[in-house]
């Protein structure tokens, strides 16, 4: 992580200060607010090619370590350095160590259908039907029907970063334009994809978690989820080779108050994955479990109102809050940290996680004229974030 130690500064800096190439926007001080003793922190609010986000500053054994603040990230790491040297040179440090200096960065090819979850919210729009595979791996069941079905846009959803660029080489190399890849639990995407829109989903050799079901992709939540985005009579397929999923499976599925399964034993698929290779090898039974949708569903929310109310009183809000994190079914919010803007009076910086279990989220809200908002950018509008910032409305009242 790119950081700077000094020893020393020789001028004070006070913000708001504007430079042509960097603004320093203010300087938020460690509120004491765990209760135990600690060094004093601070968090620098930089803006830098229209980008935002903070430095933190620490005491470190007689001297000050200035590096990038985790929780708003920023890329390329190239913009970071050059803010912390902005505000190393600023200050006039005596710089004891650097590692901020640009040595022959390696450019990464364009990925240009590798995607983020914002532009699903945001930009993502096609008249294609839309297919989603769950756990891609290696690919060759997505790469195969993204070949066969050049009229429908396909989702491709993985965890593992080596299966993902293993795919948008051969999305390249195979000039293939109907994949888009997501890094992103598949437990959690569906959220982000409109009602009625998708032809088939496609679960083939999901991890089957024994030992951690809660782990597993197939739950009454998820199933809910698929069939709310799939249209009437698209399909949700399970592939497996585990028994034990595919009872688990079943007797979700069977737990329905309407719908229709098939079951297969040892079906064949036009394309074979190396799981499916292995376990045919084992002479195991394959079992595809397929639920075929039978109602439409009305639509989701995705431009959620993630502002706070007006007329907060920063300096009275942090005697009340406190680290006890609010635990709920299916979200919490745990307030990590305050600070404090000491050139702005009633204004500050609360750090907080919250959000679901599985994927919880950091921030930084940022209170300044008695109005609250989130720094840098709005949550995802998952059901959790969005239980978690009502509830936060509520704390900050
Ligand atoms: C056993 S492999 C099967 C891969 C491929 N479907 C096949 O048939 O060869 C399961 C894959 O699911 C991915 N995976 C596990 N949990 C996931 C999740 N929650 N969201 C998306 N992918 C997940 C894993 O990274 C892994 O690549």
């Amino acid at each position: 992580m790119p950081h700077i130690v000094f020893n020393k500064f020789n001028k004070q800096l006070v913000t708001p200060l504007k430079k042509e190439e960097v603004s320093f926007d203010f300087i938020a001080k460690s509120y004491n607010f765990t209760e135990k003793i600690r060094k004093t922190e601070y968090k620098i609010c930089v803006e830098k090619e229209n980008k935002k986000f903070l430095l933190t500053l620490k005491d470190k054994e007689g001297e000050h370590l200035l590096k990038a603040d985790k929780v708003t990230r920023v890329t390329p790491v190239q913009l970071v350095k050059d803010a912390l040297n902005d505000y190393a040179n600023e200050v006039e440090a005596n710089i004891v160590f650097s590692n901020t200096q640009n040595i022959n960065q390696k450019i990464k090819p364009t990925q240009e259908y590798l995607k983020g979850i914002d532009y699903f919210i945001n930009d993502f729009k096609t008249d294609k039907e839309i297919q989603i595979e769950v756990g891609f791996g290696s690919g060759r069941h997505l790469i195969h029907q993204a070949k066969q079905n050049p009229e429908v846009q396909f989702i491709g959803l993985e965890i593992h970063t080596p299966s993902i660029e293993q795919v948008l080489k051969q999305v390249q190399i195979q000039e293939l334009d109907n994949i888009l890849v997501v890094n992103y639990d598949a437990r959690l995407f569906m959220e982000f994809i409109g009602s009625n829109k998708v032809g088939k989903i496609f679960v083939h050799f999901p991890v089957p978690w024994d030992k951690k079901p809660h782990r597993r992709v197939y739950s009454n939540a998820f199933i809910n989820e698929a069939l709310r985005v799939l249209k009437l009579e698209g399909t949700l397929e399970l592939r497996t080779d585990s028994r034990k999923y595919f009872d688990y499976c079943t007797e979700l599925l069977t737990n329905l108050n309407t719908g229709r399964i098939t079951i297969d034993i040892n079906k064949d698929l036009p394309v074979s994955s190396k799981y499916e290779d292995r376990w045919k090898k084992q002479g195991k039974n394959i079992y595809d479990v397929t639920l075929i949708c039978n109602q439409e569903d009305d639509d989701i929310n995705l431009n959620f109102d993630f502002s706070f109310p007006e007329d907060i009183e920063y300096d009275e809000i942090i005697k009340t809050l406190s680290t006890k994190a609010v635990v709920k079914d299916d979200y919490f919010i745990h307030i990590e940290d305050l600070f404090i803007i000491e050139e702005k009076s009633n204004s500050g910086l609360i750090q907080i996680t919250f959000g679901s279990f599985d994927r919880p989220l950091s921030k930084y809200i940022l209170i300044e004229d008695k109005q609250a908002k989130y720094f840098q950018d709005l949550p995802l509008p998952t059901s959790a974030n969005v239980k978690a910032h009502n509830e936060l409305i509520e704390m900050l009242k």
